[in-house]
């Protein structure tokens, strides 16, 4: 295993838009859902996490982030990190060795409870659900393939599990770990404002939100539907679970039936 020579596993990678403090240990950040990123690219991080909800959450340390950048772990002058497949084929993958040493890192420093993840096309597709899982847990170790991905061996050496973003192939994990950031982070309690609003949001009841109207109650002659306006809070309550029952089963077949088998349970 190689010895790296760079920092490595450290907390704060500058961000291009977002100030460094954001990134700094908070006070109480021993309760602090831990997310570590093992990337070559730690620069994309916090990205778009740390503005908004999710920014403020990590700058108030309900969340925090170490970046793991992969380069300091490659080997020689040029810091490799990959090779030319086994077996012949186009592109290059992630040596294991390599892998292997940006692993041991971040787990050290990383609870036992909190899951291994590589984000992968090949793996489980993302959901609300287990969103809501690695929510309760005490943060995750994620790790951003590139290239043809990582070799099989690390994977099976440390039982990662592999989480799929959708059935697309993007050029690399980092955009995948931030949505799944995302998704966790804002499930996270005190992070949303109003706890209200992940109870009624899509697939928290596993069918898809009713529509959402708000002011001018009629813009451009298009008006909102009446009964939003009534006042009636039961009649409203009826009218949008109606809605998200029709959406679901119009547009997501699946979610309908999982809903119905449930329903009929
Ligand atoms: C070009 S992809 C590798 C694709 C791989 N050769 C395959 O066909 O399954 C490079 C990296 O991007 C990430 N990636 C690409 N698509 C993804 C998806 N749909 N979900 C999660 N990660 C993805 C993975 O980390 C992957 O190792």
């Amino acid at each position: 295993m190689s010895t790296p020579t760079k920092s490595h596993g450290r907390k704060t990678i500058r961000p291009s838009l977002t100030p460094r403090d954001l990134m700094e240990p908070a006070p109480d950040l021993a309760r602090a859902w831990r997310a570590q990123v093992i990337t070559l690219f730690p620069d994309a991080f916090p990205g778009i996490l740390g503005m908004s909800l999710t920014g403020k959450a990590l700058k108030d340390g309900l969340w925090q982030l170490q970046t793991v950048p992969l380069r300091s772990f490659g080997e020689g002058k040029h810091r490799n990190v990959d090779d030319t497949p086994t077996g012949g084929g186009a592109g290059m993958v992630l040596r294991p060795d390599v892998m292997a040493a940006a692993i041991e890192t971040a787990r050290a420093t990383q609870n036992r409870a909190a899951p291994l993840i590589y984000l992968s096309p090949r793996g489980r597709p993302f959901t609300q659900g287990m969103a809501r899982d690695l929510a309760q847990r005490p943060g995750a170790t994620l790790i951003c393939g590139r290239f043809e991905g990582l070799d099989q061996r690390v994977i099976d050496r440390y039982d990662i599990t592999e989480v799929s973003m959708g059935d697309y192939v993007l050029t690399g994990g980092e955009l995948p770990a931030q949505v799944l950031l995302d998704a966790t982070v804002r499930l996270l309690p005190g992070v949303l404002g109003n706890a209200e609003s992940t109870e009624e949001e899509s697939f928290s009841h596993g069918l898809l939100e009713h529509p959402q109207y708000t002011r001018p109650s009629d813009w451009a002659g298009e008006k909102v539907p009446e009964v939003l306006l009534s006042g009636n809070h039961g009649e409203i309550a009826k009218w949008r679970r109606a809605q998200a029952e029709a959406l679901t089963r119009d547009r997501r077949p699946d979610l309908w039936e999982a809903f119905q088998a449930r329903k009929n349970d």
